[in-house]
């Protein structure tokens, strides 16, 4: 923190007003269901974005990360054209204040992140960073907007600002975040209650593909766009609460994707009651359907994911593993047996062998546990 202190010294000539904190997540199981009405099981975790503020005179807005040394990126409370930069996360959440809320920041500020969350995608850390904004605008306009209403305002910044079709199950779990627990998030009506993590003799490993970015914006709207048209041939008001028997009629694409948002749902439900009854075998395999589902229904995994799922999934050490996230590359959630950190280290380097064979990537891991939601620090 210091060092942050001292980094923002350096680039605006002044101390920090405030410090904020917002954690990345993870999700458990309910994956791309929370845009199709079901109901997803994520959790904040400990990493994530700090936010060092300090709030200024004229209209000006400056921000720099530690990720990108050298530049400030400049503009005004007035001047909210986007640029590909993140600064389009933040101008995102002053847009959408703006729009819906009418409210405008008084004053420009100088803000300095600093970020432990993965480089590569798939820990939502653009919904880290509008949660992050949301609360700092929160408090120094004293709107009084409870956390599920700055979670709204976070999801419309990317629909509607960044142009990412994203259901609200990262600005949610990011905002609700609370140690020890999941968050089970009904995405129709946004009830939500919390479920203890607990899983005994086993252990939660987060894996990264450390797949560069590449088209998933797009490829995600894609899916979200045949989702929609799925249900306008189906009956009801969500995707995720149809029988299987309903689907046999569309063409075979929509069934697919039906068919996956319609069986996570079930599964979501059925891994619930796996964790209170604390049955890690059952968890298991419904995360090995999960990814199963989300390969060959919902198409969205690829190589990199597959390869490394399939040599969990394979492994007696492990109940089961899936993808977590959007996709197209990012990270896995793993529950594995009860190992120690030289045991896992040693699967690990075995998984890597064969995922550095077939792709010439390297995987990374993290041990992560449930924690709380974005906060002021100082
Ligand atoms: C991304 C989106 C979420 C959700 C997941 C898939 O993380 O931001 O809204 O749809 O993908 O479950």
């Amino acid at each position: 923190m210091e060092n942050s202190k001292a980094r923002f010294r350096e680039l605006f000539g002044k101390d920090p007003d405030r410090i904020y904190f917002s954690p990345g997540r993870v999700n458990l199981i309910g994956e791309h269901i929370d845009y199709n009405g079901g109901h997803v099981l994520p959790f904040a975790v400990s990493l994530g974005i700090t936010g060092l503020v300090s709030f200024n005179e004229g209209n000006e807005i400056q921000v720099a990360s530690s990720d990108f040394k050298d530049e400030i990126i400049r503009f005004t409370t007035d001047d909210l054209k986007k640029t590909d930069d993140f600064s389009m996360y933040i101008k995102g959440v002053l847009y959408i204040l703006k729009e819906d809320y009418n409210v405008k920041p008084d004053n420009g500020f100088s803000l300095f992140l600093t970020s432990n969350l993965p480089k590569s995608p798939g820990l939502a850390s653009s919904a880290s960073l509008e949660m992050l904004i949301s609360r700092i605008m929160n408090d120094k306009l004293s709107l009084g907007l409870s956390d599920t209403e700055l979670a709204v305002v976070s999801k419309n910044a990317e629909n509607r600002y960044v142009g990412v079709n994203c259901g609200i199950m990262d600005q949610f779990a990011v905002a609700m975040g609370k140690q020890d627990n999941c968050i089970l998030l009904d995405t129709n009506t946004l009830k939500y209650e919390y479920v203890p993590l607990y899983t005994p003799g086993a252990r939660l490993v987060i894996i990264n593909t450390n797949k560069p970015r590449n088209l998933i914006e797009s490829k995600y709207n894609e899916r979200r766009m045949e989702c929609d048209e799925a249900l306008k041939l189906l009956k009801g008001e969500t995707l995720c609460r149809n029988d299987v028997e309903d689907i046999s009629e569309l063409v075979e694409i929509l069934k697919k994707r039906a068919r996956h948002a319609i069986t996570e749902e079930i599964r979501v439900n059925d891994a619930c009651a796996a964790l209170k009854e604390r049955d890690m075998e059952k968890l298991g395999k419904l995360l090995k359907e999960s990814h199963r589902s989300l390969r060959y229904d919902y198409e969205v995994t690829g190589k990199e994911l597959d390869v490394i799922a399939d040599a969990l999934n394979s492994s007696s050490l492990c109940y089961g593993a899936r993808m977590t996230g959007a996709g197209f590359g990012g990270c896995l959630v793993a529950l594995m047996k009860a190992v120690d950190d030289s045991a896992l280290k040693l699967l690990m380097e075995d998984v890597n062998a064969v995922y550095n064979k077939e792709t010439g990537l390297n995987l990374s891991y993290y041990t992560l546990t449930p924690a709380d939601g974005t906060r002021r620090i100082i």
